[in-house]
């Protein structure tokens, strides 16, 4: 049996991401081939950049490359995070366009290609992840290699209209087919992309879900992605969740919690979650002071100026609704820009009576199956959900809500906060088990079966 090679632009050797479910999963599948991790070092150099292979003491082995100023400007803050990023997540209106930082794209795809098919073995199996590597197939098809490799977007693929904003759609699309299997996390992403690939590429679909574009024949199919559902039930119950419920219950005093957690990113929708807050407290003047929302917004990406924009715009909202509504004794939004452990978070979540997660646009969005698992058994409290995170094709139990809708938002947040104990155990029962069956392990196998399937 070959091993498995994953290529990621972040690895688990990365601090920041080796607490994240993808770390979890694709390390447990690494560890059972003696599997290859590709990928950025993390490190920009100013000249040409040097590339280290170790192996950890589970025997998986890492490939680590560093960037050069002029490809972590062109390939990631520009290409990756300025171009695909917000037309991906629908905001057209928010991407730049530049030819240069699309030629550096491509140049880091297949340099690491080059890179890593050098250690490439004849039956490993390749495992490519996110945006940043769409024509990670095709660099390495070009420098010879023939075997199995697959392809799985974190974030939502966006409708054939929005797509073909991209001046280089058709080149990346046909690109990505050089894939052998290309997932997605939900049904609407994938009906976007098989609709792209009939109207603009003339693909056969009478095999659906395989196509045959150009000759060459690509699977398509849906992965949604999990947590370690149990390691976070785990987590909610550990000493540094005890330790954050009681800070935060120190300000809390008697008052409900309900939490955000979210990167910074205009695809979170948190200057309308902020105005939903807003117009909550307009509406029920009976409920100050007894109602305290904080949201945690990590900083994300600060280099790129859309991301300054939202922050400047964050800082004045949250002003605006304190100086309106808080009181001597009563903060009614909170929005803390910083990060706190898994740990931590999972015992917020925990005493925490509603869980908003209303992104505009989001791929899946774990944390709203974080903040399922935290629950406790006996007093569980509401998932208010997003209808464009791709955790909504799962999880009917939340209250499903528009986030551009502020009014209904509002509303949704009263209903959360009165709902009996009754409907609040049976909806989150639920929840409980869909993001227990789907977990992450399931995902990766289900991905990694329909990979080694023969087409
Ligand atoms: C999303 C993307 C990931 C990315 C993460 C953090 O979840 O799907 O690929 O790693 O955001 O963003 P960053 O730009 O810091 O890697």
């Amino acid at each position: 049996m070959g091993r498995l090679v994953a290529i990621s632009n972040r690895t688990a050797a990365d601090a920041g991401a080796q607490a994240g479910g993808l770390a979890v999963a694709v390390w447990d599948a690494l560890k059972a081939t003696g599997g290859l991790w590709a990928g950025w070092s993390g490190d920009i150099v100013s000249d040409s950049p040097g590339s280290k292979q170790f192996e950890s003491e589970d025997g998986v082995s890492f490939l680590l490359t560093d960037m050069t100023e002029d490809e972590h400007d062109g390939f990631y803050l520009r290409y990756s995070n300025s171009t695909l990023w917000p037309i991906f997540h629908y905001r057209v209106d928010l991407a730049t366009f530049d030819r240069g930082a699309f030629d550096h794209y491509l140049a880091v795809n297949e340099r690491l290609a080059n890179l890593t098919i050098e250690h490439l073995r004849e039956h490993d199996m390749v495992w490519v992840h996110d945006y940043h590597f769409l024509p990670m197939a095709d660099a390495l098809r070009r420098a010879g290699w023939k075997g199995r490799t697959g392809f799985f977007l974190h974030i939502p693929f966006p409708t054939p209209d929005m797509f073909r904003a991209l001046p280089e759609h058709s080149w990346l699309a046909r690109a990505l087919c050089q894939f052998d299997l290309i997932g997605f996390q939900s049904e609407s992403d994938r009906t976007n992309f098989e609709r792209y690939l009939v109207d603009s590429l003339d693909a056969d679909a009478s095999e659906a879900p395989i196509y045959t574009v150009a000759g060459r024949r690509v699977r398509v199919g849906v992965y949604p992605i999990g947590i370690d559902a149990a390691a976070f039930e785990e987590a909610a119950r550990s000493p540094a969740a005890g330790d954050a419920a009681a800070r935060i219950g120190r300000f809390l005093g008697n008052r409900d919690l309900i939490i955000g957690v979210d990167r910074m990113d205009y695809s979170k929708g948190l200057p309308q979650r902020f105005e939903a807050v807003g117009a909550f407290f307009d509406n029920h003047p009976e409920l100050h002071g007894k109602v305290s929302v904080t949201q945690i917004a990590t900083p994300s990406r600060t280099k790129v100026e859309e991301y300054r924009q939202l922050r400047y715009e964050l800082d004045q909202l949250v002003g605006r609704i304190n100086g309106d509504y808080g009181d001597l004794d009563w903060i009614p939004l909170r929005y803390l820009a910083r990060s706190y452990s898994r740990d931590e978070l999972a015992g917020l979540f925990r005493i925490a009576r509603v869980g908003l997660v209303t992104p505009l646009r989001d791929g899946m969005n774990l944390v709203a199956k974080e903040y399922v698992m935290a629950q406790d058994p006996e007093d569980p409290g509401v998932l208010i959900l997003s209808e464009f995170a791709g955790a909504a094709e799962q999880l009917h139990e939340a209250l499903i809500v528009n986030p551009h809708d502020r009014s209904t938002l509002a509303e949704t947040i009263r209903i959360a906060l009165t709902m009996p104990l009754e409907e609040r155990k049976r909806r989150w029962e639920a929840l409980r088990d869909v993001v227990r069956r789907t977990d992450i392990a399931w995902w990766r196998d289900l991905f990694l079966n329909d990979l080694r399937a023969k087409i």
